[in-house]
C-alpha cells in the first residue's frame, strides 16, 4: 500500500514474476482513468503488455468471461511461464484470478485493486471466482448464485495504490467499510473505532487515512487466511454476514451493492446469534448504529419472501450435508462458527431484517 505505487508496478511485477508476456485485465470503467499508466508501467517493467477488458457486474461475473479472457491470453500468446495482471474492484479480481487459476492449469496472478473493498478484502487471501445461473434458471435474466465455481490461487503480488480510488464513487467506498466493519466484528473493536473517528477521512479517500484502514483490516484477515488457507476450518469466520449477504445481492429488486448487502448480512448474523442464544452484552445496537454512520443499510430495501430466501441460501457453500453452518457474533472480537443452525432461528432473523 503505497500512494502512487500504480506507475511504478513494472519493476515490482518483474520482481516475483519471471513472465515475458503480461495480459492486462482491466476493468472498463477505470480504462480511461488508469488505464494507460497500468499499462506504460508494465511496458517499463520489460514485459510485453497485452490487455484485455470485462465490465464490472454481478451479471458479467460468468464463466462465459472467463472464457474471453482465455482468447485474450491465447491470442496474446501467453505461455505457463506468463502472467494476468487484474486491475479492477473485486468483481474484476476474482473472474481474472479464476482466468489465472485455470489456464493452462494455473499461470501468475497479480492483482491491483482499485475499489476499497478490494483492497482490504477481495485482494487477500487467494479465492477466485465466478457465479453461476441457478438450476432451471438459465436463459435471460438468469437467478445467479454467487461464486459458486471458483478456486483459491493465490496471487504473487497484491498492489494497492489509495491514489486511484479519488475516481470511486462515495457509495462504492462505504462498501468497502462494511467489509472493515465484518473484520472489526471478528478481531478488533480498534478497526471500528479507527472507522468512526476518520469516517470523513475515509469516504474522501483521503489517501493516509485509506493506507491505515487497508494495512488494519488486511493483517486481520492475512492472520485468519494463513492459519487455514483453503477454508477448512477457520477460516470461515470470514464468512459472517455472508450467507445472509449472498441470498440477497443477486436479486435485482434489492438494487444492493456487494458491501451493502454484507452490512444487512451483519445485522442478519446479529439477530441470528440472538435467536440462538450467543449474544453476550448490549453492544449489538451500538454496531448497528456505527453501519448506520457509515451511512450502510441495516435491512432489506424491498420486500421479498422469506422462502425465495430460504431457497436462495440452500445452494450457498455454506450448505453442508443439507444443514446450514453460519457465523455468528457473541460479542466484537469473538465470532463462532455454528453447524446445523435450526431452520426456524434464520427465518426468524430474515423476519429481524424485514422479510415477509
Ligand atoms: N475473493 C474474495 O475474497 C472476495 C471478497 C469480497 C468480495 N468479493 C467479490 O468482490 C466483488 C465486489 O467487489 P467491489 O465492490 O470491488 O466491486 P466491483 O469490482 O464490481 O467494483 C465496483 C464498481 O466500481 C467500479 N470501479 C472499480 N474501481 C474504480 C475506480 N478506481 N474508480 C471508479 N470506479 C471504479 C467498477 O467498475 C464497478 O462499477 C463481488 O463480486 C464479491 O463477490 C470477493
Amino acid at each position: 500500500m503505497e500512494s502512487g505505487s500504480l506507475g511504478g508496478i513494472g519493476p515490482r511485477v518483474a520482481a516475483v514474476c519471471d513472465a515475458r508476456r503480461v495480459l492486462l485485465v482491466i476493468d472498463q470503467a477505470v480504462v480511461e482513468t488508469h488505464g494507460a499508466v497500468a499499462h506504460d508501467a508494465l511496458a517499463t517493467g520489460g514485459f510485453e503488455v497485452h490487455a484485455c477488458t470485462i465490465e464490472a457486474d454481478e451479471h458479467q461475473k460468468t464463466i462465459e468471461t472467463v472464457a474471453s479472457i482465455y482468447q485474450s491470453a491465447l491470442a496474446a500468446g501467453l505461455d505457463r511461464h506468463d502472467a494476468i495482471v487484474a486491475v479492477g474492484g473485486g468483481l474484476t479480481g476474482d473472474v481474472a484470478g479464476f482466468a489465472a487459476a485455470s489456464y493452462l492449469r494455473g499461470i501468475d496472478f497479480v492483482a491491483v485493486p482499485t475499489t476499497l473493498l478490494a483492497m482490504v478484502d477481495a485482494s487477500v487471501g487467494g479465492k477466485t471466482g465466478v457465479n453461476l445461473p441457478l438450476p432451471g434458471h438459465a436463459g435471460a435474466g438468469p437467478r445467479l448464485g454467487k461464486n459458486l465455481a471458483g478456486a483459491f490461487w493465490q496471487p504473487r503480488l497484491v498492489l494497492a495504490d489509495p491514489e486511484v480510488l479519488a475516481t470511486l464513487d462515495h457509495r462504492h467506498r462505504r462498501c468497502g467499510l462494511a467489509e472493515c466493519a465484518k473484520h472489526g466484528l471478528i478481531a478488533s473493536e480498534d478497526l471500528l473505532d479507527l472507522i468512526d473517528s476518520n469516517l470523513d477521512a475515509i469516504t474522501s479517500a483521503e489517501p493516509s487515512s485509506i493506507a491505515s484502514l487497508v494495512d488494519h483490516a488486511v493483517r486481520i484477515k492475512v492472520v485468519v487466511v494463513q492459519e487455514d488457507e483453503r477454508e477448512q476450518g477457520r477460516r470461515a469466520v470470514l464468512n459472517l454476514g455472508h450467507t445472509f449477504a449472498h441470498a440477497i445481492e443477486p436479486i435485482e429488486a434489492m438494487d444492493l451493492l456487494h458491501g451493502e448487502a454484507v452490512s444487512i448480512g451483519l445485522v442478519g448474523a446479529i439477530e441470528l446469534s440472538r435467536n440462538l442464544g450467543r449474544l453476550e452484552g448490549d453492544w449489538s445496537e451500538g454496531f448497528i448504529q456505527r453501519l448506520k454512520r457509515i451511512g450502510l443499510p441495516t435491512r432489506l430495501p424491498a420486500p421479498v419472501a422469506t422462502a425465495e430466501l430460504m431457497m436462495r441460501m440452500g445452494y450457498d457453500k455454506k450448505l453442508e450435508g443439507g444443514c446450514h453452518t453460519l457465523v455468528v457474533p457473541h460479542c466484537p472480537g469473538r465470532v463462532e462458527i455454528v453447524s446445523d443452525v435450526a431452520e426456524d432461528a434464520i427465518v426468524a432473523a430474515w423476519a429481524a431484517l424485514g422479510a415477509d
